[in-house]
């Protein structure tokens, strides 16, 4: 199996020759060396330099192109929600007794950079969506979806799921009227369900109807559950793409020029 030689040391990283005549104290390490001792340091301890290379370090096909970055690109979406929501976290209230329309207005209205951080996390929910959608597609009109790959797309499938459940729990928070309405309409279309509706109505409900702890119930499925999954569908989603390489173009034929239709090859 053909291997991709290690990449050079920065310079910055490269010992520096000795000048003629200069004396270094034995054992002293001069800063360079220092810094190469503690990554040693970590790496001896924990060996993770392996993984990181097996991980930064792969081929990929002759003939990718941008449509390629989507995946990337929802993976940057899900961390600015998880920042931004972060932040918002540290100012918001799911009290269903006013306190939580308020604690939105304070940030709007207040807080240093609220309303542009609450602003990036609403429109990022929505772009998340949009690329997560487009991700998709790139997926399956590339076929990238057929053998080995069938886990990695039902992982994706997962995704998509609970990125829609990000962003109707989401949509409760603000808790103006229109967030409450749009919430019990959703509640209630679930509801319809067959079998498992009422069920489920009641489990979003928290109880037969709208109550005071609907709220912190979304709340705590919006900011703790539904993301702790995520995080962890996409490390094996991840996972995976490393593991099985990213499919060629469907458009280079193999066969014809071996160079063409250089397959995905993790360093392992
Ligand atoms: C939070 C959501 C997701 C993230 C962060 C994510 C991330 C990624 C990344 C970074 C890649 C490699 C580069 C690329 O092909 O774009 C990838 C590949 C892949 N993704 Fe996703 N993805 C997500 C959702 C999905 C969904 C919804 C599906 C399909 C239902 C899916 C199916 C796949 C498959 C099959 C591959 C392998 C593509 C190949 O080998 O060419 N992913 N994903």
């Amino acid at each position: 199996m053909p291997r991709i030689p290690a990449p050079p040391l920065p310079k910055a990283l490269q010992p520096r020759p000795k000048r003629p005549g200069q004396d270094v104290e034995a054992g002293a390490a001069t800063p360079v060396e220092a810094g190469i001792t503690v990554v040693d340091w970590l790496d001896e301890r924990t060996a993770l330099s392996p993984g990181i290379r097996w991980l930064m370090w792969r081929k990929v096909p002759r003939g990718i192109n941008w449509a390629y970055t989507l995946g990337s690109a929802t993976l940057f979406a899900f961390l600015n929600q998880a920042v931004t929501g972060v932040f918002l976290a540290m100012y918001y209230r799911p009290d269903a007794a006013g306190g939580a329309y308020e604690s939105i207005r304070n940030i709007n209205d207040n807080v240093f950079l609220g309303q542009f951080v609450h602003g990036m996390h609403k429109w990022g929910a929505s772009v998340m969506i949009i690329l997560i959608f487009l991700h998709m597609g790139r997926v399956f009109f590339y076929g990238a979806y057929k053998y080995p790959r069938e886990l990695t797309w039902v992982i994706g499938v997962v995704l998509v799921i609970l990125t829609l459940a990000m962003g109707f729990t989401g949509y409760l928070l603000p808790f103006d009227q229109r967030a409450y309405w749009a919430s019990v309409v959703g509640i209630n279309i679930n509801a319809g369900g067959p079998f498992v509706g009422p069920f489920l109505s009641n489990f979003l409900f928290g109880g037969a109807d709208f109550n005071a702890t609907t709220l912190s119930r979304f709340y705590a499925i919006h900011m703790l559950v539904i993301p702790g999954a995520m995080a962890a569908l996409i490390g094996a989603h991840l996972y995976l793409v490393t593991k099985l390489g990213i499919t060629a173009p469907p458009w280079l034929k193999p066969g014809a020029d071996d160079t063409d239709h250089a397959l995905a090859e993790a360093e392992v």
